[in-house]
């Protein structure tokens, strides 16, 4: 038994926001944003638009591309950092909506590597028995960003993908899956207000504390040297090599990022999906909508060898390797 993904839909808000929009708000320019990150333009939810309504949007392409209804899954898994409430996950939104009538649903926290960490779960209970899971990567973050900060709000964009994966009985399918933490490192990238540490007050909105701060040098460094580990020792556990890769999904934080991972393993520029310039960091949904995208444009196919990458807060790194 293998769990194959079987159908990926995404989706992005209609607005956008470019690096011009952002001159106007603190001082920076397209030309910094375009050089140090390869971001142009990044989407926005509207406003009353939630992390849920993004996902179901997401979803239903999903299930139409995967060819089964919602009332077939077993399991809704919802990686975001930015849902809806608190309190419930929303996950279990998610399974209202599309009217998942047998589904379990919950929440992955895992930051940029959500989705990952999500697939992984989703592997796991396919090959112990369930036939089909729902693995949604979707995320508000102009919700938790503090937009007088050039620092950080340069970087991120809102948007939703997802992808169903089931059980299937050929070779193809999810071929292994890597996961891993390092929380000595939780504060590259923390909301450091409104949890159970300093709950929400009106110094933690007055002092910006509900926002994401990150060290963005710092976290470069790690992520370059996490990024490039976890791709070999993804490649070796599966005795193949980079050439024999047709495309790398990573996650889409910063080009210089993937430029320098691409050249450390030797990986040709080409084979790497790039998509940041128009979306932005979309957090646990920037791997899903690129899967996506990769599969809409063929550079995907029935049998392509496609490794994903991923690293964000906590610190987490993640990858899997993927027979289509
Ligand atoms: N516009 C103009 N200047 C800016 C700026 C902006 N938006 N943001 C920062 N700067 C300035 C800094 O203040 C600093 O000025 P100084 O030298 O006068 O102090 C200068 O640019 C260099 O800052 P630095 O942080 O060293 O830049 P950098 O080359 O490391 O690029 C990031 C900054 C954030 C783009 C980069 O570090 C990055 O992408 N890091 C990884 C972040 C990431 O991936 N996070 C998500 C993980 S999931």
């Amino acid at each position: 038994m293998r769990a194959r993904i079987t159908g990926t839909g995404s989706y992005a808000p209609a607005k956008v926001l470019t690096n011009a929009d952002l001159e106007g708000m603190v001082a920076t320019s397209d030309e910094w944003i375009t050089e140090r990150t390869g971001i142009r333009e990044r989407r926005l939810a509207a406003s009353g638009e939630a992390c849920s309504d993004l996902a179901v949007k997401a979803a239903e392409r999903a299930l139409i591309a995967a060819g089964i209804r919602a009332e077939d899954l077993d399991l809704i898994l919802l990686a975001t950092c930015t849902g809806d409430y608190p309190l419930p996950a929303t996950a279990c939104l998610i399974q209202h909506q599309l009217g998942a009538v047998r589904a379990a649903a919950c929440d992955i926290s895992a930051a940029c590597c959500g989705f990952v960490y999500a697939l992984s779960i989703a592997d796991a209970y396919i090959r112990t028995g369930m036939r089909h899971v729902l693995v949604i990567g979707s995320e508000v973050m102009s919700a938790i960003i503090d937009w007088t900060d050039r620092n950080t709000c340069i970087l991120f964009g809102d948007g939703a993908g997802a992808a169903v994966v089931s059980a299937g009985n050929d070779d193809r399918g999810i071929l292994s899956t890597h996961l891993r933490s390092d929380g000595e490192l939780w504060d590259l990238i923390a909301i450091p207000g409104g949890g159970s540490r300093l709950p929400p007050s009106e110094k933690v909105v007055a002092e910006k504390m509900n926002c994401i701060k990150m060290k963005g040098n710092e976290t470069f460094k790690v992520a370059v040297r996490m990024l490039e580990e976890i791709a070999r020792e993804t490649l070796a556990a599966n005795a193949l090599r980079v050439e024999d890769l047709d495309l790398y999904v990573p996650h889409q934080a910063n080009v210089r990022i993937l430029k320098a991972v691409a050249g450390r393993l030797g990986l040709p520029l080409d084979k790497v999906m790039l998509n940041l310039d128009r979306y932005g960091n979309t957090s646990a949904a920037s791997i899903p909508i690129a899967l996506d995208e990769a599969v809409q444009q063929g550079r995907i196919r029935e049998g392509s060898l496609v490794m994903l990458g991923a690293f964000g807060a906590g610190l987490t790194w993640a990858s899997a390797l993927l027979r289509w």
